[in-house]
């Protein structure tokens, strides 16, 4: 049966019109040069008449038309590819294909389409063994439905199988899709595996691989818990280490500083970001990894255990004020080997620079940047009379457009000392009016430096007041008024000095007083 209908598929063109002396060297070469012999349609209709089982017969169950064209070059296709697979009588007969071990022959062969859409009924056998293929299954063999074995083992198929199209090859007795790479398919013991077995299906990708299972079994036993442990030490080191590297939600405290951020900060408290060197206190200017400019304070001193615990609590009281006229703190550092404050970076200049420039030439201003520190030193003493500062012409920086006055110093580890503050207050004020400073090369300058204001008020105080102000007469009154606190303030026992509050209703009068003049 087979043979005679493959008789009426080849030996018809192959004999009559295309006896194999013309074929020439190449499918290719053939497929491009060979055109259909003038009566080709003539035949396929007698054939078909003949035979109406012929694939290529069924004009309307195929989705397109009978083509007389691909008919022809699937003869051609079909003749060569005969010969390729070693069968023995290709006009007789043509039961196999073979290729093994050809990759560019196989792959050659099974991008023709139009051939395997009219592929002959007398093949039965289709080897494409160890041929490289790298595509997803050849679909295309399944139009061979007549087939009895289909071989495509050692290649490097991928994808999906398809099963259903080829459980509908009822004809199909031996398959064979091992040594390729399928995706892994749910197939073991369904059907289509029991109509074959294993042996068809080795290391094909398709059945779970056993040593791949181990190796999964392994991963998951070994691998991942030691993937797990090495990120918690990252983490924990990252803790610990450099908080700031942590999403700001994970942070518990974005407050503390770690040596290691400051570290970074300071690209490792390099002589450049050193500010200042000061009574046991550097000063760094740190670049957090947020970007931020900061003002790191590092006490070098070694203390003991309590004091640590002091320095602790201080910053945590200084890191807690909100005004206007303080430095803002940012945190702090309190580890093993270092101790620190840090806070905001201002970029404005330092009041004792202020005074000698032209901004600093009314009354008034002056008035107002000792009004708002006063303010800033009121906050201090009513809310947080525990936390020490450090109030001089240096440490009051104005910052901004505006030039808002900013105390920036404040004194960990000091011990607050309410005469020491009224006394610097003093000194603040007279050096705001005066334009003068206790000489500190000389010995006991500050005595001599209030000696020699003293001296001059209140009947000489023109002398002293800076020039750079215009002092009008009716406003000398006051300033004589603001010499006289400041002295007040600078005497030497306690008991003369005034209390806070009277400093604050005087400044408060004093600048109310000047506002209305103006
Ligand atoms: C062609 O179609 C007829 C019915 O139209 C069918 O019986 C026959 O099996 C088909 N032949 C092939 C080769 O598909
Ligand atoms: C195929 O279709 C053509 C017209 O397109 C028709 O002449 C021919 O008889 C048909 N062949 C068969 C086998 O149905
Ligand atoms: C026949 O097939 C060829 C190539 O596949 C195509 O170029 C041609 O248009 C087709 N002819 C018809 C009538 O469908
Ligand atoms: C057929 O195969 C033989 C070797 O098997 C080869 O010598 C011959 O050239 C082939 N013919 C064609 C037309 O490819
Ligand atoms: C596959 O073919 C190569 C040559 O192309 C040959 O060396 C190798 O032994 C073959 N492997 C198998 C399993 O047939
Ligand atoms: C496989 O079968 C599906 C229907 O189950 C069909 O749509 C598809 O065309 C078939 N594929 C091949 C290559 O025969
Ligand atoms: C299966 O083989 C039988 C016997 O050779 C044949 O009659 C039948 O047409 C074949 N089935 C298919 C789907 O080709
Ligand atoms: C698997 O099938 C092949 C042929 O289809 C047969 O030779 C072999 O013995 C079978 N193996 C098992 C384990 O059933
Ligand atoms: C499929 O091919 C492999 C490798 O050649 C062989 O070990 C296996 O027995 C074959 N399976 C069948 C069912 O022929």
């Amino acid at each position: 049966m087979a043979s005679s209908l493959f008789t009426f598929f080849l030996t018809t063109f192959l004999s009559n019109f295309l006896p194999l002396s013309v074929l020439s060297a190449t499918v290719l070469e053939d497929l491009a040069t060979l055109t259909p012999p003038p009566d080709f349609a003539t035949t396929i209709t007698t054939n078909c008449l003949h035979n109406p089982l012929l694939r290529y017969c069924n004009n309307t169950s195929s989705s397109s038309p009978m083509n007389i064209t691909e008919i022809f070059r699937s003869t051609i296709v079909a003749s060569h590819l005969c010969n390729e697979s070693k069968n023995p009588n290709c006009i007789d007969s043509f039961p196999k294909i073979r290729i093994h071990g050809r990759p560019k022959t196989a792959a050659l062969y099974l991008s023709f389409d139009f051939f395997w859409k009219y592929c002959p009924l007398t093949i039965v056998e289709i080897q494409l063994v160890n041929n490289s293929l790298k595509s997803e299954f050849p679909t295309n063999v399944l139009s061979c439905a007549q087939i009895r074995t289909l071989d495509l083992s050692y290649n490097q198929l991928t994808g999906s199988v398809p099963v259903q199209n080829l459980s509908r090859l009822t004809n199909l007795t031996h398959l064979n899709l091992s040594y390729n790479r399928f995706w892994e398919d749910k197939i073991l013991n369904s059907e289509f595996f029991n109509r074959f077995n294993a042996s068809s299906f080795i290391h094909s990708g398709l059945l779970p691989d056993v040593k791949r299972y181990k190796m999964r079994v392994l991963v998951l036993l070994v691998v991942f818990p030691i993937v797990v442990i090495l990120l918690c030490c990252c983490l924990g080191w990252l803790c610990l280490k450099r908080p700031d590297y942590l999403p700001r939600t994970c942070r518990r405290r974005s407050h503390k500083f770690t040596s290691a951020m400051l570290d970074a900060a300071t690209d490792e408290f390099s002589d450049q970001r050193l500010v200042s060197k000061r009574n046991g206190v550097d000063i760094y200017r740190g670049t957090l990894r947020d970007g931020r400019e900061a003002k790191i304070e590092v006490y070098t001193e070694k203390v003991s255990k309590a004091k640590k615990r002091e320095f602790e609590e201080e910053c945590e009281a200084v890191f807690k004020l909100r005004h206007k006229n303080l430095v803002r703190v940012l945190g702090w550092c309190n580890s093993r080997n270092l101790r620190a404050l840090v806070t905001e970076w201002t970029n404005g200049e330092n009041v004792e620079a202020w005074l000698n420039s032209s901004l600093a030439s009314s009354w008034r201003r002056r008035l107002r940047v000792v009004m708002r520190v006063v303010e800033g030193v009121s906050y201090l003493w009513e809310q947080w009379p525990e936390v020490a500062f450090d109030l001089n012409t240096r440490s009051v920086l104005l910052s901004g457009d505006d030039q808002e006055p900013l105390i920036s110093q404040f004194k960990i580890g000091d011990g607050n000392n309410s005469s020491t503050n009224i006394f610097n207050f003093g000194l603040f004020l007279l050096e705001m009016i005066t334009n003068l400073k206790p000489n500190e090369e000389q010995e006991d300058s500050e005595r001599r430096y209030l000696e020699y204001i003293r001296v001059h008020c209140p009947g000489n105080v023109e002398r002293v007041v800076d020039e750079k102000m215009k002092i009008e007469d009716r406003t000398l009154e006051k300033v004589k008024e603001a010499i006289t606190l400041g002295l007040m303030c600078t005497d030497g026992s306690p008991l003369k000095q005034p209390s806070f509050m009277q400093i604050y209703d005087m400044v408060v009068s004093l600048y109310e007083s000047s506002s209305r003049h103006h």
